[in-house]
């Protein structure tokens, strides 16, 4: 009998394309109410309804069809009224493609130190005139519906260190339950839009299965795994994922938050996971530095002042590709360098650049995963990056 191989929620299809025979790698089709994107997928972050350094034209270039927003940035500002006046954020970046919010408390709780958590939700004093503010669920969901994601993720109870009692991170895992139990019920666009949980539990793993079992049996159309972006050990960090993707169900999009360090984005396609996100890659463009298959490059450093050879040889970025080719720029390392101190044009480059080079390498593993080649692909890219490796 022939295995099912998709499964559709009400705005969302999963397709299962190719398993890996060795590891848990799998190749995949999800199509969502603004297109189909292939995964495994990483998804740059375009927090302020716009990706540092990129418009939408140039970002769309990249190959990029899946973005992510933040609903705390957008919903201090431009704010709720101006998300329904214009009818929701792929207007007001004119981005026709699709978008994935974050429902906002990891981004308080990470950047504004005095966030408190209860029950009721995440208390905050406005970064912009310092009034009391409550994120409630409801909050998150009211304003994620006015942004109209395609992907909406629910509010959860995050613990931002990698060292927490072990009764505080029951506490958030289990509240981060009940607060999806309360984002289901307050969702107003099921239909259109997809909400995701998110699976915590810290590093502790029969927390995190027991968190799995509950968050599986609320059926989302997709599944996070959160609270892993903290600077925990790698071995930490892949137990976790292991031990997740393990109990998920196989024809559900699977979404490790806030991964992006290549090594990591290949690792945890290995364990079976399918959507990354990150700061990273763009953040570092900003600060002069290029992500190649080679390791991470400083452009600002003095050996690159007369160097003309692309950002990365061989890549088929707009920047990188050779002038003959339709669209090309034909930037050397000598221009990015030159530039680098001054200007922005070089942050922009870099971050067209890196955005290429993280999706690339998604499209690479997917391929390798088609054809049953993704253990000697994961071998090439570490043996690449860690030639001295013993
Ligand atoms: N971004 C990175 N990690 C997390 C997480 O655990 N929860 C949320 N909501 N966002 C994240
Ligand atoms: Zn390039």
């Amino acid at each position: 009998m022939a295995s099912t191989t998709s499964a559709s929620s009400a705005a969302l299809t999963f397709e299962l394309v190719a398993k890996c025979s060795t590891t848990r790698a799998r190749a995949s089709i999800l199509t969502l109410p603004h297109g189909t994107v292939n995964l495994p997928l990483f998804m740059p972050v375009a927090t302020q309804a716009s990706l540092k350094g990129l418009t939408p034209e140039q970002l769309e270039d990249t190959g990029c069809r899946l973005c992510l927003n933040n609903t705390y940035h957008l919903g201090l500002r431009p704010g709720q009224e101006v998300l329904d006046a214009v009818g929701g954020a792929h207007k007001l970046q004119g981005w026709n493609h699709n978008i994935l919010t974050d429902s906002g408390g990891f981004q308080m709780v990470s950047l504004l130190k005095l966030a408190t958590i209860t029950e009721e939700g995440v208390r905050f004093l406005s970064p912009h005139d310092g009034t009391p503010m409550l994120l409630t669920p409801e909050h998150s969901m009211s304003l994620q519906n006015s942004i109209g994601s395609d992907i909406m993720m629910q509010l959860d109870d995050v613990l931002v260190t990698t060292s927490p009692d072990a009764a505080r991170m029951r506490e958030a895992m289990e509240r981060s339950v009940r607060w999806l139990d309360r984002c289901i019920a307050a969702h107003k666009r099921p239909d259109v839009q997809n909400l995701f949980c998110i699976i915590q539990g810290g590093l502790d793993l029969e927390m995190r299965r027991e968190c799995c079992r509950e968050m599986v049996a609320r059926d989302t159309p997709g599944i996070a795994i959160g609270g892993l972006s903290g600077g925990e050990a790698k071995d930490d960090f892949c137990r976790v994922v292991a031990c997740c993707t393990e109990l998920l169900p196989e024809l559900k999009p699977r979404y490790v938050m806030g991964i992006g360090y290549p090594e990591d984005l290949v690792v945890c396609v290995a364990l079976g996971a399918d959507m990354f996100d990150c700061v990273w890659p763009t953040r570092t463009a900003r600060f002069g530095n290029a992500v190649t298959k080679f390791g991470v490059i400083n452009l600002k450093r003095e050996m690159y002042a007369g160097d003309f050879r692309p950002i990365e040889e061989d890549c088929g970025c707009p920047c990188c590709r050779p002038i003959e080719q339709e669209g090309a720029m034909g930037v050397t390392r000598a221009f990015v360098h030159h530039n680098a101190a001054k200007e922005t044009v070089s942050a922009h480059l870099l971050t067209l650049h890196n955005v290429w080079y993280q999706l690339n390498l998604m499209r690479e593993a997917r391929e390798a995963v088609i054809a049953d080649k993704f253990p000697a692909f994961a071998h090439e890219f570490f043996d690449r990056l860690y030639p001295d490796r013993t």
